[in-house]
Order: C-alpha cells, then sequence, then structure tokens
C-alpha cells in the first residue's frame, strides 16, 4: 500500500439512524439532527481532500471494523475511464506541454502516443487557433472554458473538434496545470451540414411551389374573375334607370369583384420570384412596403440606395423574402406605427435593415421558442442569409423596437465596379 501522506477518517451511516428521516413525521431529535449534520460535514470534508490530492488513503468505519481505502484504487478506476472514452483526454503544463494523453487523442493526431506525450499542444494546431487558444488558456478559470478548433494530425489531417479546458490544482512539483478533453466534431459537423442542405432543399421546393400556386391563381383564377367582372359590368348595364336598386346592387357585385381580382392578382405577385426579374429589387421592395402600408396603416419609410450593378438572382430573392417575412412579424407581433426599411451597399456587402417601433421581444426567449412550438419566420430568413453567405442579426427591446440586419456578400464584380 502506497504510505498516505495523510488519512481521512470517514463513517458511514450508522445502524441506529437508519430507516429515521429527520423530515415529517417521524423526525429525529435534534441531537441526532446535529450528529447527522456533523456526519454529512465530515463526508463532504472527505470528498474535499480527496479532489484536491490532499490525501492517500480514506479509513471508512464499517459492521466489521475500520476499512482503508487507497486511492492508488481511485487512480486505476479514473484511468481505466480516461482510457475507455470516446474524448481526447489530456494533461498540459502552463507552456502547453503535453505531459499525459489518452490513448484515444493519440488515435485523433494519428500519432503514436509516445510521440504525443512531451510534444507540444501547439503542434496540433494551426497558427489561427494558437492564436485563439493562447488568452483562453491564459484566463481559463475554474468553470472552463470552450472552444472549436481544426485538430492538425501528424499526417496533415484535419479534425473539427471541441476543446474544453480546465485549470488543474497545482500540486508540488506536479507541473500539470490544465486539462483538456477534445470531443471530435466530425459527425456533428457533418449533420449539420446535411440538415442545411435539407432546408435549402426545403426553401427551393417551396420557391417552386409557390412560383407553381403563382400562375395557377394568375392565369386561371384571376381570368375567370376578370371573365365575370365584365359579365357583372355587362348585367349592371342591362338595368334602367327605373330599377335603381337593382342597378345598385349589381354595381356593388362588380366592384367586390374588382376588389377580389386585385386581392388574388397581389397574393400570385407575392408568391411568384419571378416578379424581381420584371421589376428589378428596388422597385420590388418599393412596392412591397407601399402595399403593406396601405393595408396595414403603418408607415413605412423606405430608403434604397442605388446600387452601383445588379445582384445575383438568389441575393436578391433573399432579401425580398427577408422584408416580406419581416413585414409579416410586425403585422402580426409589434403593435408598431413606424416602419423603417434601409438597403445599402457597405464596402463588399449589401445590407438590408428593418426597423420598427413596436413592443419588441427578447429574441433569445421569446414564449413560442419556450414552448418549443415557436414560428419559423425568424429561423427561415436566417437560413434563407445563411445560403448565399450572409448574416442576419435580430435586435430586439421591450421598449424601443425590432430590427431585423441582413448582411450577404456581393460577388467580386459587383464590388470592383464602384
Ligand atoms: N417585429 C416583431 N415585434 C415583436 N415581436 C416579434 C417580432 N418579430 C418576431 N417577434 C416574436 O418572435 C416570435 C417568433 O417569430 P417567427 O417569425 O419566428 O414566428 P411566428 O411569426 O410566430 O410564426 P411564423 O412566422 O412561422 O408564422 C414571434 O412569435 C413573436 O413573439
Ligand atoms: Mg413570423
Amino acid at each position: 500500500m502506497k504510505t498516505a501522506r495523510r488519512q481521512h477518517s470517514y463513517r458511514p451511516s450508522p445502524t441506529r439512524l437508519r430507516g429515521r428521516s429527520p423530515f415529517g413525521a417521524g423526525a429525529a431529535k435534534p441531537r441526532e439532527l446535529a450528529e447527522l449534520r456533523a456526519r454529512l460535514a465530515e463526508a463532504k470534508q472527505t470528498l474535499r481532500a480527496i479532489r484536491t490530492g490532499e490525501v492517500d488513503a480514506v479509513v471508512v468505519a464499517g459492521k466489521q471494523g475500520p476499512k482503508v481505502f487507497t486511492l492508488e484504487g481511485a487512480e486505476h478506476a479514473y484511468r481505466v475511464l480516461i482510457e475507455s472514452m470516446n474524448e481526447g483526454a489530456l494533461t498540459l503544463t502552463a507552456d502547453k506541454t503535453i505531459l499525459y494523453a489518452n490513448e484515444c487523442f493519440a488515435r485523433m493526431v494519428k500519432c503514436p502516443l509516445e510521440q504525443v506525450i512531451g510534444s507540444s499542444f501547439r503542434g496540433f494546431l494551426s497558427a489561427e487557433d494558437r492564436a485563439v487558444l493562447r488568452p483562453i488558456m491564459k484566463h481559463a478559470d475554474k468553470s472552463g472554458s470552450k472552444i472549436q478548433v481544426l485538430l492538425i494530425g501528424v499526417d496533415g489531417s484535419q479534425m473539427p473538434a471541441q476543446i474544453s479546458i480546465r485549470p488543474l490544482a497545482r500540486n508540488g512539483f506536479n507541473r500539470a496545470t490544465i486539462g483538456m478533453v477534445v470531443t471530435d466534431l466530425t459527425e456533428a459537423r457533418h449533420n449539420e451540414q446535411m440538415l442545411r442542405v435539407l432546408s435549402q432543399r426545403l426553401v427551393q421546393t417551396q420557391e417552386a411551389e409557390r412560383g407553381r400556386v403563382a400562375l395557377e391563381l394568375h392565369d386561371h383564377v384571376t381570368q375567370m374573375l376578370c371573365a365575370i367582372l365584365v359579365r357583372s359590368q355587362a348585367l349592371a348595364d342591362k338595368f334602367s334607370a327605373r330599377e335603381g336598386p337593382s342597378k345598385k346592387e349589381a354595381m356593388k357585385l362588380r366592384e367586390l369583384l374588382g376588389q377580389t381580382a386585385e386581392e388574388v392578382e397581389r397574393i400570385s405577385r407575392d408568391l411568384r420570384p419571378s416578379v424581381l426579374d420584371e421589376l428589378g429589387l428596388v422597385l420590388v421592395l418599393r412596392n412591397t412596403s407601399a402595399e403593406f402600408a396601405r393595408r396595414t396603416g403603418v408607415s413605412v419609410k423606405l430608403a434604397c440606395a442605388q446600387l452601383t450593378a445588379r445582384l445575383p438572382a438568389d441575393t436578391e430573392l433573399t432579401l425580398y423574402r427577408i422584408l416580406q417575412e419581416a413585414l409579416r412579424n410586425v403585422e402580426k407581433h409589434a403593435r408598431a406605427r413606424h416602419v423603417t426599411v434601409r438597403l445599402r451597399q457597405q464596402g463588399a456587402f449589401v445590407q438590408l435593415a428593418i426597423n420598427d417601433d413596436g413592443i419588441g421581444f427578447d429574441p433569445d426567449h421569446h414564449p413560442a421558442r419556450r414552448k418549443g412550438k415557436g414560428g419559423v419566420g425568424l429561423l427561415s430568413m436566417r437560413e434563407r442569409a445563411t445560403y448565399v453567405g450572409g448574416v442576419l442579426k435580430v435586435k430586439s427591446d421591450r421598449r424601443i423596437g425590432t430590427e431585423i440586419d441582413v448582411r450577404i456578400p456581393l460577388p467580386a464584380r459587383a464590388t470592383a465596379s464602384k
């Protein structure tokens, strides 16, 4: 047995207290409660001592007399646990020399374990990741830090990984100060990628379907409504001045049909991506904003800077759909009085910002999201922006309102002609 630096005595729950609850009807007497509390404090102290490495052995009072548990045994159990982990585990000195690594980490970097130990952890990172890691290692506190890096194997292979960093206690000459767990993110990244492809396909299918419905509405429903409109006008004309009430009724019918045809045409236009080809982005944004203001009574201020070149079709469609969804949200949720829409070119990006002065919300904790049945509007805006390489930010405050800000990179030729 290893010589104990210090032994801790720990007495587990004695038989005479077993089965008694300190709570409820059969509550223990104050003296027994005090004894229980003292025992709990003692157990906590023992655990702390084991964790910090102050002791090498623990004496536990049992029915068959005291029993000594050496922590060599515990160390063995930890070692087995760490060696069988699917994560890489390491201890490093402050200058990132690897003192210990498990087999899993050696497999991750495709290097024999004996070569891994003693080498520098920096050798398994790109210069960029090294720079990010440096301050994190320096300032990592007991709660730990996590970063995502590309782990570089000795054969040049790259593996996306998450590194969890925790400082370890300094023990005498033990120079190990940092503990690390390295998790392989290859599968997670692959799944993310698959999800992204899937949702991109969904958006494409949705666009195709919208186009189809728009055409059906335009080619059939609107045409039929127009035909009925002409007939109803003819009917109204047939009534003489003496048949005043009937004529009035026919005129009213004609007017309603006219409004219906216009509404169907508007829906068809909103659904149709080709409207962008016909009118161009700026005019479509202008029409959409004007139509929104007319229908809802919310004033819309539009500021569109002249762009140096026509944007790629998928960027234009993304901006158009984002404006549509943002305005739908204003109508449904914001209770706003004013909306501002700004489109401008900012260096190599095109930026669209939609602000409202409504009730605002907490983007991270809105009620629908908490209940797990959130809408898909914000999500689909963000996904659409991502497909074209852009970034969408939502800023919202309960007293100020909401801002949707999207930036999409422009193709090189659009910025070059500036
Ligand atoms: N402009 C806004 N003003 C106030 N709250 C908003 C605004 N935009 C979004 N929200 C809040 O964010 C939530 C999520 O919006 P999102 O567009 O994702 O879903 P939805 O509008 O509820 O449903 P869907 O868009 O699927 O029809 C809304 O339910 C609402 O609480
Ligand atoms: Mg919505």
